[in-house]
């Protein structure tokens, strides 16, 4: 049985975390203010095929035009199962070409049967060829009465703008870790599944990149794997996943300066059967998470701990994971390296101590590369040697657009090789 699938929402009140589009698209249903285009954008396992299934029901539920389908008639038990004359799914991956859309807009001109409205929702359709959109961009231009298209895509950057203006368009948010677990816990309650604790849920959310969708298909694995209850270690075993907790642990053995807690942590991790590729996935994800923490657009885990970071280890912490992971994938024993760089990690203290880690990042010109190679150069006589960078080497004045600068300096590492 695919959950997934099955608790996908049968009403616009069940949807998590996307109120905007939810309220917005309802008003249009209530009101028969009804767009000939619409645009779902986001990541996946959002809800984007789910929205615009559950607008598609609202446009043809047998109740009428309604901000609350049935879910019960026919139109709606169809859509459900994308199996409606009048609502079709296409998937842009694998029909881009302009013979589809020509195919399609001779389609769209044909009334409704069952309906009272066409609907053509259009997956990934950033997917199109160029001649596709254009043949496409005919139809909106004078949209057929009674036809609406819904475009979902991971990708809007890559759909024409002139299409783009054309419709109205929502940015489904990306689903916090917490929306997740009440989620799966909803789900793990109506199908009686037994988990140890929340941490479960919340291991499970971590190891989700894709969304909720995955999140379920997860929750459904560990509980096929577990046979039982569902504990904290079998979804370990199974997603090879380290909890968060022990990056927490890291992080503060490195605030800390506790080297030698630094590596014994280390040492645990690989005693308990994880590879260091594993750690490496989970390295980065709670990287991702105290960065968004630090800059304050997410309440998580890492919330507190962010505080005692300052924006140049931040910054640092990038440049080490991105070492950690080059020497994996080159080096036949990697995990001294390992040790290392997250030892570097917490020799860093200021700004100032940073400086030739920076700068030897940044580029050749910088004194801490010179005739190709790299040396190590002491803060001072980085101060004295680029006086015309203010940010550097003076310690009031730390660059104002933090993000903009790592990024600027981040951009040329892969090429240089460390001093190290
Ligand atoms: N916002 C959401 N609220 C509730 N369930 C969701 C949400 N987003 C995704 N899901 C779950 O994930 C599954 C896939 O969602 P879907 O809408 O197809 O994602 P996508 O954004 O990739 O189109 C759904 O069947 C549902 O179980
Ligand atoms: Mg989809
Ligand atoms: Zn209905």
């Amino acid at each position: 049985m695919n959950l997934a699938v099955k608790y996908r929402p049968k009403t616009f009140s069940d949807v998590v975390n996307q109120k905007h589009a939810v309220i917005t698209l309802q008003n249009a249903l209530k009101t028969m203010n009804i767009g000939s285009a619409y645009m779902f954008t986001g990541p996946r396992g959002i809800g984007k095929t789910t929205l615009a299934r559950l607008f598609a029901k609202g446009l043809n539920c047998e109740k009428g035009v309604t901000a609350d389908p049935c879910g019960k008639c026919e139109n709606c038990l169809e859509i459900e199962e994308s199996r409606n004359v009048d609502v079709l799914e296409i998937d842009g991956a694998s029909n881009r070409g302009i013979d589809q859309i020509r195919e399609l807009r001779e389609n769209v001109r044909f009334t409704p049967l069952k309906g009272r409205y066409k609907v053509i929702i259009i997956d990934e359709v950033h997917m199109l060829t160029q001649e596709a959109f254009n043949a496409l961009l005919k139809t909106l231009e004078e949209p057929p009465k009674n036809v609406v298209f819904i475009f979902a895509t991971t990708e809007p950057n890559r759909v024409p703008d002139t299409v783009k203006s054309r419709t109205l368009r929502f940015d489904l948010r990306p689903l916090e870790k917490q929306h997740i677990v009440e989620r799966l816990k909803k789900v793990a309650t109506l199908e009686s599944m037994d988990f140890e604790s929340d941490k479960v849920l919340e291991l499970i959310a971590e190891a989700s990149t894709g969304g909720l969708r995955d999140a379920i298909s997860l929750l459904e694995q560990a509980y096929i794997y577990s046979q039982g209850v569902i504990t904290l270690e079998k979804v370990k075993e199974l997603t090879g996943i380290l909890p968060q907790e022990i990056y927490l642990e890291i992080f503060n053995s490195i605030l800390d300066k506790n080297s030698k807690g630094t590596v014994e942590i280390i040492e645990r991790v690989v005693a308990q059967g994880y590879s260091l590729e594993d750690f490496q996935k989970g390295f980065v994800r709670a990287a991702e998470a105290l960065l968004k923490a630090f800059y304050g657009l997410e309440k998580n885990e890492f919330t507190i701990l962010a505080s005692r970071f300052n924006e140049f280890q931040i910054l640092f912490l990038l440049r080490v994971l991105k070492d950690i992971e080059l020497d994996l994938r080159s080096l036949s024993n990697p995990k001294i390296f390992v040790d290392f760089h997250l030892l570097r990690l917490s020799k860093i203290e200021s700004e100032l101590e940073l400086l030739p880690e920076v700068n030897f990042i940044n580029s050749s010109s910088s004194p801490a590369i010179k005739n190709g190679t790299a040396v190590r150069t002491t803060p001072e006589s980085l101060i004295s040697e680029t006086p015309s960078e203010p940010s550097m080497g003076n310690k009031e004045a730390p660059p104002k657009d933090i993000i903009a600068y790592a990024k600027e300096k981040l951009k040329l590492k892969e090429v240089k090789n460390g001093p190290y």
